[in-house]
């Protein structure tokens, strides 16, 4: 197999791009497609600082770490979710990666903000580990975003996390996810920031890849919680289709983005207000952290 760019021995094969790389070659395919996301949703502009969400896995640190050789202002949010020793491990791989780059990093502790770590959020609301866990991280990278003063956060999101995403929201037909299905979701509200899926372009396999080559030092386990939930079992799906035909997975999501995606975007979004608690936006009159860490509060 030769490289497409410079026919010497390739490394990697892409089959869905019916090519293959050197690893300089695939390092820097890998930075061109983060280039063109950026540059296709208007992601953010060189003069934005931009927050980059890291979890310490290959995802978020092989973005933060394109971000930073292209010449961004960045800085990392960790989010210490308090999941024991998955959450030790995590923290202290964040807090290696920024050093090593001489790159802020601001740590803020789930426990703290809710009044209880994951695995109490998870008993006390009896529902799966994660929906606790994943409002806790919206709201937390959109306060950490504003109180720090970034217009933007950027998550490691990567292809098959989004086809994964969009294929339970099919399931189930939820329509009302789908408007929110995009790499870039604007800020509609000045308590808003920007969200944005620098990655979307590119797959689990291709994101490993580059971090195995940049040498990135992350955690390899994934949550304990993790197990069993319905998203592996769609990225399981998912990898099944693409192994029989090669490409599946972005045309899944590719052909939602561009043709289907406008459609169900067109439906009116509910009005947004402050909360009456903490100020932060919510479609109700208290959000739902607040009333979150009011059920643990109660609880504890
Ligand atoms: P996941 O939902 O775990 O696949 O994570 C998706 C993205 O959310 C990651 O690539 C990170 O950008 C962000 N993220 C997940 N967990 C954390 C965390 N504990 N702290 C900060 N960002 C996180
Ligand atoms: Fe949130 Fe596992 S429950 S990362
Ligand atoms: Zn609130």
């Amino acid at each position: 197999m030769k490289c497409r760019k410079c026919g010497e021995q390739a490394s990697i094969e892409l089959r869905r791009h019916n090519a293959a790389f050197c690893a300089p070659d695939f390092l820097e395919f890998f930075r061109n497609q983060v280039r063109e996301a950026i540059r296709k949703h208007r992601m953010f502009t060189r003069d934005e600082r931009v927050l980059v969400a890291v979890s310490g896995g290959k995802d978020s640190l092989a973005l933060w770490d394109v971000l930073i050789d292209e010449g961004y202002e960045t800085s990392g949010l960790h989010l210490d979710l308090g999941i024991f020793d998955y959450s030790v491990e995590s923290r202290a791989t964040c807090e290696r990666f920024a050093s090593a780059r001489g790159v802020p990093l601001i740590v803020s502790s789930v426990a703290e903000a809710v009044g209880a770590p994951v695995p109490v959020i998870k008993r006390v609301t009896r529902r799966p580990p994660c929906s606790g866990c994943g409002l806790s991280k919206r709201y937390l990278m959109n306060r950490a975003a504003l109180e720090h003063g970034f217009p933007v956060v950027a998550t490691g999101h990567n292809l098959d996390d989004e086809a994964a995403t969009l294929f339970g929201s099919v399931m189930h037909w939820q329509t009302d996810a789908l408007p929110r299905q995009s790499p870039a979701l604007p800020s509609t509200h000045a308590k808003l920031v920007r969200r944005v899926k620098p990655l979307y372009r590119l797959s689990e396999r291709e994101t490993a890849a580059f971090a195995f080559l940049r040498r990135i030092d992350y955690i390899v386990d994934e949550c304990p919680f993790a197990e069993g939930a319905t998203s592996i079992a769609h990225k399981e799906i998912l990898n099944r289709l693409e192994e029989a035909s090669p490409g599946a997975k972005h045309n899944f999501l590719f052909g939602f983005l561009e043709r289907a995606r406008p459609v169900f975007a067109g439906a009116p979004a509910p009005p947004l207000r402050e909360c009456a608690r903490c100020g932060q936006v919510t479609t109700g009159t208290v959000c739902a952290f607040c009333k979150l860490a009011d059920q643990v509060k109660r609880a504890t």
